[in-house]
């Protein structure tokens, strides 16, 4: 099995068009738990041990940057013991990771309206944010409290205030310049968006920045998801034509 995955991170490696940025919608949480009879809540924390090998799959690949879906801003709108479950989840986990993670040089960034989340909650990702910022590996990005319709209304929001003031000449607006108005400022748009659980949506994740992103959907849940899993998805896109509107 693991000489299985040996050999496919080997052609990948060896094939060498790798994906700069991978973003993960990581869906099926919920279901998982609920074919085992255990709480949501399980799933999530299973979800948990999901993401931690697929961060040092995308670290062993050289991948630069991996962003995952970790709590949309619809998310509000689950049961408040589900929601509060969640970020449990995911402080007590960046808190306990963190260390590991620099050591590992992965930086760790947000995308999201982090200012609307508690202060003690930002607090944590603000000092992990702090301590991995000069590392030189693998980004990986956390989209949180993140709503696609909502980054671009903040974006056009910007540049009417920036317009207004006599800072931008509406006429200067362009595709470059716009994105950086965006929360994902800088970052180069995902070359490959995974969706786990079989779902074909893109549920209001990065709107603007998936326009030509190549899709892979996979019926796995995501708690099952796979080093193996990952390397697939990255093989897969390894193989594809990406023509950008072009013939
Ligand atoms: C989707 O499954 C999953 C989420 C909304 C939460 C994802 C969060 C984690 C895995 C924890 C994050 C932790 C870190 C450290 C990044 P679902 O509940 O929608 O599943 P369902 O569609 O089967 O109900």
């Amino acid at each position: 099995m693991s000489n299985e995955i040996d050999k496919l991170k080997d052609a990948i490696l060896k094939k060498g068009n790798l994906p700069t940025h991978v973003a993960i919608i990581m869906d099926g949480n919920g279901r998982w738990a609920k074919r085992r009879g255990l709480p949501r809540i399980a799933g999530h924390k299973a979800g948990v041990k999901a993401v931690k090998r697929v961060v040092e799959a995308a670290g062993e690949l050289g991948i630069s940057i991996l962003t995952l879906f970790t709590f949309s801003h619809e998310n509000w709108k689950r049961p408040k013991q589900e929601v509060s479950a969640i970020m449990k989840l995911l402080y007590e986990t960046t808190k306990r990771e963190i260390n590991e993670l620099d050591k590992n040089n992965v930086k760790l960034i947000t995308t999201g309206r982090i200012e609307e989340l508690s202060p003690q909650r930002r607090d944590i990702l603000e000092k992990a944010r702090e301590q991995t910022k000069d590392n030189t590996g693998l980004i990986l990005n956390l989209a949180l409290n993140y709503g696609g319709r909502t980054e671009i209304l903040d974006a056009v929001k910007l540049i009417a205030r920036e317009v207004k003031q006599g800072k931008l000449d509406i006429d200067d607006l362009n595709e470059e310049n716009f994105a950086k108005y965006l929360y994902t400022n800088g970052l180069p748009d995902p070359d490959l968006l995974i969706r786990t659980s079989g779902e074909k949506r893109i549920s209001n994740f990065l709107l603007w920045q998936t326009s030509y992103t190549e899709l892979y959907i996979t019926d796995v849940l995501w708690p099952n998801f796979t080093a193996k899993d990952f390397y697939e998805a990255i093989w897969d896109y390894q193989n594809r034509e990406r023509r950008f509107g072009r013939v």
